[in-house]
């Protein structure tokens, strides 16, 4: 399954995949004109992409998409879910339906995790959010996200990566 870096043109698919972790029970607890209404969710998508984002795109070998996860750093006075620090970027990750389970999820994380490392100035901190009964959480934790805090009814998880060697 081909991976590359999330541009410009992924705003739409963006918002789609944001739409599926709002609905990760898989009823539709949101519709997709109230995702594009609630000021939260727009903090994760607004102005796509802005500097210091980063993300990763899951395609088919037919340039389909499958999946996305990206990061973005966000103020104290207007946070994330997931808000842990202004300098510690909040991710968000899903997969389309029809495509999960077989191993897209977690090779997204994996590259973003190691995109995180890639920037200019190295990301070694990721944070997210993750609301109780969602399996997803054995995922984070697998790849060594541990649990910081809660928000309501969910973790906020961080994952602190070893900084790479100074080049
Ligand atoms: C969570 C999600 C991104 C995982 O992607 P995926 O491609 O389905 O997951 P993978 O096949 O890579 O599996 C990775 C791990 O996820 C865990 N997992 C995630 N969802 C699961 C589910 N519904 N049931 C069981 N395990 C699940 C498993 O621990 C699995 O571990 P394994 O690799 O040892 O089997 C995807 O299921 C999804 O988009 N869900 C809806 C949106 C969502 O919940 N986003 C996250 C919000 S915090």
């Amino acid at each position: 399954m081909p991976l590359r870096s999330a541009t410009a043109h992924d705003a739409g698919l963006l918002r789609d995949v944001l739409l599926e972790a709002y609905n990760w029970t898989g009823e539709q607890r949101f519709t997709a004109e109230r995702l594009a209404a609630d000021p939260y969710a727009a903090r994760y998508l607004a102005g796509w992409p802005r500097e210091g984002d980063f993300g990763v795109v899951a395609e088919t070998g037919t340039g389909d998409p499958i999946g996305a996860a990206w990061a973005r750093r966000l103020p104290e006075d207007e946070p994330g879910y997931g808000f842990v620090a202004p300098d510690v970027p909040e991710l968000t990750l899903g997969v389309l339906p029809g495509h999960r389970g077989r191993g897209h999820g977690r090779a997204l994380l994996t590259a973003l995790v190691r995109s995180a490392l890639d920037q200019p100035r190295p990301v070694t901190r990721l944070s997210l959010s993750v609301e109780d009964g969602n399996p997803a959480v054995r995922l984070y934790a697998s790849l060594g996200f541990v649990r910081v805090g809660r928000n309501g009814g969910s973790d906020t998880m961080l994952l602190t990566s070893p900084a790479p060697p100074a080049s």
